[in-house]
């Protein structure tokens, strides 16, 4: 018994040590922004805990929900910051297609919006007022990296929701499936994200989906020189010239669909990745280095991977007096 709890201590005394070693060296590379790992652990102890059983439950009812997060967590970053602006619907009354949800990189693909309001809904019940959703969709999104990926990781939270959202910022932010890597690394780079912190993070490009108007440009008329000719063949079946209004749906890594971890680096190799912005890694000294690298440490990306999503998670934050806690994700107070 004695021996026991002794052994508790110094576990939870080990812990504590990490934990800290873990927020240092990320709050002194991210000087600027005041978020905390535990920021809730006073004012709603089991708000992380909540937020995860709620992710955990949208993903066994749908896996699509995992990957669905990560990218609504990159695209309300990127716009913005880490504001939940991706989030608001329309004032009533004003032309719906004037919010960031509308955009044509949004709209209809990003998905994940009713767990967001699904895990609001329980943290108002709990703790009313206490939690932004620009940390729901933050801690949802390392839920997902977690379940899917078994890349686990502690995210400083404290962010707080904005009151606008404006469609024309989007794809201005936004780097689409066309770009070169010159683009990427300069879209990265306007928000103080690296050419590695971006090809790190293009691993999230190892589950989820995609429609076939993202990429359909690299099918027709000709399959595209830079894209595996085999899987070019195959995607031609999937996504048929002629499709009518139905955008149809195609797995973004065809080897695990389902689990977040280095095979896309190994596709990107095969030239078996659907977007340009993939394989144009490829075409640069130092990103094709971290490919190769990351291809063969599966470890290795999984570790940075968690940081370059924490570094992301501080983009231009509201805090403090900033912004507001919403009481519903999809609209302001
Ligand atoms: C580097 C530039 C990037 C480009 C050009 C890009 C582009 C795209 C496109 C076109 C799709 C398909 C959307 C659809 O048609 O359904 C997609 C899906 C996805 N992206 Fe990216 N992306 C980029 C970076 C990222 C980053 C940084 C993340 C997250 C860390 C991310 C996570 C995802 C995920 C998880 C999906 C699958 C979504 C789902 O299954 O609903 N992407 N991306
Ligand atoms: C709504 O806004 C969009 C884009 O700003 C515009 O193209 C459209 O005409 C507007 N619709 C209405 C009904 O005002
Ligand atoms: C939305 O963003 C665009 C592009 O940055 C800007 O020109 C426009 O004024 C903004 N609209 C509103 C209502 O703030
Ligand atoms: C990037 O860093 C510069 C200089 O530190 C700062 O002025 C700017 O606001 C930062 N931008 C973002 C998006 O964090
Ligand atoms: C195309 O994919 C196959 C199967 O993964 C692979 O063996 C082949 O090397 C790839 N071709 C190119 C040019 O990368
Ligand atoms: C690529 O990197 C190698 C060393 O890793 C270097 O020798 C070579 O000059 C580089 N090529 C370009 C185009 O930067
Ligand atoms: C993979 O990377 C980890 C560091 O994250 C390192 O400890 C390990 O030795 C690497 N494994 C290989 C096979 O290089």
């Amino acid at each position: 018994m004695k021996r026991g709890s002794t052994r508790v201590a110094q576990l939870a005394a080990l812990t504590i040590l990490l934990s800290w070693i873990v927020v240092s060296s990320v709050a002194s590379s991210e000087s600027e922004a005041p978020l905390q790992v535990g920021y809730y652990s006073r004012t709603c102890p089991r708000a992380e805990d909540l937020i995860r059983n709620v992710v955990h439950a949208a993903i066994r009812r749908d896996p699509g929900n995992g990957p669905g997060l990560v990218r609504l967590f990159f695209h309300d970053c990127f716009v913005r910051g880490c504001d939940a602006s991706v989030l608001l619907d329309a004032a009533p009354g004003s032309n719906a297609s004037t919010v960031e949800k509308a955009s044509q990189a949004n709209n209809p693909s990003l998905r994940g919006f009713s767990v967001i309001n699904r895990a609001k809904r329980v943290l108002e019940r709990r703790c009313r007022r206490t939690v932004s959703c620009a940390d729901i969709v933050a801690f949802a999104a390392r839920d997902a990296c977690g379940l899917m990926g078994g890349v686990d990781f502690a995210m400083p939270a404290g962010r707080r929701d904005g009151r606008v959202s404006n469609a024309s910022e989007v794809l201005n932010n936004l780097p689409g499936p066309f770009a070169k890597a010159t683009v990427l690394v300069d879209s990265f780079a306007a928000k103080n994200l690296t050419a590695d912190d971006m090809v790190t993070l293009s691993g999230a490009h190892s589950f989820g989906r995609s429609h076939c108007s993202a990429f359909s440009f690299r099918l027709y008329p000709q399959i595209a020189e830079d894209m595996n000719a085999t899987y070019g063949r195959y995607l031609r079946t999937r996504c048929p010239a002629a499709t009518g209004r139905r955008d149809r749906v195609v797995d973004l890594d065809p080897r695990t669909e389902l689990r977040l971890d280095n095979q896309y680096y190994k596709n990107v190799q095969t030239r078996e990745v659907l977007f340009t912005s993939d394989v144009t890694l490829l075409s640069r000294n130092d990103t094709a280095a971290l490919v190769d690298l990351y291809a063969r440490n599966r470890t290795l990306w999984a570790s940075r991977f968690a940081s370059a999503m924490v570094k992301m998670g501080h983009l231009d934050v509201l805090t403090g007096s900033q912004g507001e806690i919403r009481k519903f994700c999809n609209r302001v107070n």
